[in-house]
């Protein structure tokens, strides 16, 4: 047995006497790990530890499924203001792996008049040779012609069944008649709208409103994207899905009126997910009170955060069970130099926060260590569900032949958030000076150890490309 071998997908690990977590119960356990896939979950295979490359001893600690987080945007270019992003696919996926992910689903652009083919493979030769985590990507339809809807069947069955639609955001948004076309298709051939839904006309009336006003400053960001505009969309969103008979999930809800229309579409058996990110379940509207300053910046992103009474409705949501995932939507900017663009005018701040790497350790101590979610509901929210919503069928779960992606993380074991202790390659974090648990010891991602001991121990380039299924709606309800 060779202790501190780093095994690699072709050797063997073992997990030893952890407690084991999945979306359906905890237990004392060994995970035996052989060639990249779990080969093994039962107490006492310690016994048998001849031959093993590895064994981590995780006494003491809990063993999860690896996060999965379907809403990243790596090298993401914001066209309008003629910024990308500060993470790449190195930094974001580093940064992923220190926070517990093993697996991301990011973003392909398709551009105005090119085709979804030519987004998916910009997008694959900017990936492979940087991710240290697996991926996939949603091929985010910009341009709806009769050649892009007939690229999608082959797209959902090549391992890209899911494609990003925004109701909003200049020359990125389609329009209600586009979207019934692509849910059509996708309805058709087993794909998913994935939908970021604001009142793209009330958003547009009210920034001219708080433009024309003199209203310019970085919290006004938040008073022209209120809760109506997002909940309005997502009930249109959703009524179009309906009526096309399409399977929609619903990004980034904030608000307790679009948590309602999806609760309400689920319960008459509309195919509807929904997901929230840990933005709007720990920062509220406050953020936006600093005195009108530029540090406001920092918290711009849309939706933007809401009152406290949108953040009760969306922990409720998330224990009841009409919210389904925590992604993050990770959309990193560096506070000097890219938002501090917009101090004098909020439409020139680009929208987005950082998350990939705190998403875990935040629905971890505030949902489980302060009572409000079990361990199971931890899991299923931040790992199994995303897998079964967005078609990765051998990740998220911890039984033999998934994917031997797993953290190993001590639950005691606290962490005081700063930019300077996290890896994305920015000069802030919107959760500085929180203290937080969660943060993994172990980070590993098919077999391998990646993170080990809070070190990286990953090349550049392992990631690989996780093609997704078909979406099979009965499956997913
Ligand atoms: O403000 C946000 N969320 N920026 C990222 C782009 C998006 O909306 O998905
Ligand atoms: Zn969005
Ligand atoms: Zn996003």
């Amino acid at each position: 047995m060779k202790r501190g071998y780093n095994v690699d997908d072709k050797g063997s690990l073992l997990i030893h006497s952890g407690n084991v977590v999945t979306a359906t119960g905890s237990s004392r356990s060994d995970v035996l790990v052989r060639n990249g896939s779990i080969e093994a979950v039962a107490p006492g295979l310690h016994g048998a530890t001849e031959g093993v490359d590895r064994v981590i001893d995780a006494t003491g600690h809990w063993v999860m499924p690896g996060g999965i987080d379907t809403h990243t945007h790596l090298a993401h270019p914001i066209g309008r203001l003629g910024v990308t992003t500060a993470d790449d696919f190195y930094t974001g996926t580093v940064a992923g792996a220190f926070g517990g992910v093993t697996t991301i689903v990011d973003f392909g652009l398709q551009e105005q008049g090119g085709t979804l083919g030519e987004a998916r493979h910009q997008r694959l030769a900017m990936i492979a040779p940087d991710a240290v985590i697996d991926y996939g990507f949603h091929i985010i339809v910009t341009d709806v012609n009769e050649n892009v809807l007939s690229e999608m069947e082959g797209l959902i069955n090549s391992g890209f069944p899911s494609f990003k639609i925004y109701m909003t955001y200049g020359d990125k948004k389609i329009g209600d008649d586009d979207l019934i076309r692509l849910m059509e298709v996708t309805a058709e051939h087993g794909g998913l709208i994935y939908a970021h839904c604001e009142n793209d006309c009330a958003v547009t009336h009210l920034i001219e409103r708080h433009l024309a006003e003199g209203k310019t400053g970085p919290a006004y960001h938040a008073t022209s994207r209120p809760p109506e505009v997002e909940a309005e969309a997502t009930n249109r969103a959703i009524m179009l899905a309906e009526l096309a008979g399409a399977s929609i999930c619903i990004a980034h809800v904030t608000s307790s009126g679009a948590a309602r229309h999806v609760a309400e579409a689920r319960a008459r058996g509309v195919s509807v997910w929904a997901e929230t990110c840990p933005q709007y379940l720990v920062l509220d509207s406050s953020v936006y009170d600093a005195g009108g300053g530029c540090e406001v910046a920092k918290f711009v992103c849309s939706p933007p955060m809401r009152d406290h009474s949108h953040v009760d409705a969306l922990w409720e949501a998330l224990g009841a069970g009409s919210i389904q995932q925590v992604s993050s939507d990770h959309a990193p900017f560096r506070f000097e130099g890219q938002k501090t663009g917009g101090c004098d005018n909020f439409t020139q701040i680009p929208n987005g926060l950082p998350g990939v790497e705190t998403r875990l350790p935040i629905v971890f101590t505030e949902g489980v260590v302060r009572g409000r979610l079990t361990p199971e509901r931890f899991v299923e929210l931040t790992a199994t569900a995303p897998a079964r919503i967005f078609g990765l069928t051998k990740k998220g779960r911890i039984e033999p032949g998934a994917d031997a992606d797993l953290i190993v993380v001590d639950p005691d074991r606290e962490l005081t958030v700063s930019a300077a202790v996290l890896h994305s390659d920015i000069d802030y974090s919107p959760y500085d000076g929180m203290k937080l648990n969660g943060f993994p010891t172990w980070t590993i991602s098919r077999g391998q150890v990646i993170v080990d001991e809070r070190a990286l121990s990953a090349e550049r380039g392992r990631g690989r490309l996780v093609e997704r299924v078909p979406i099979d709606r009965p499956s997913l309800q």
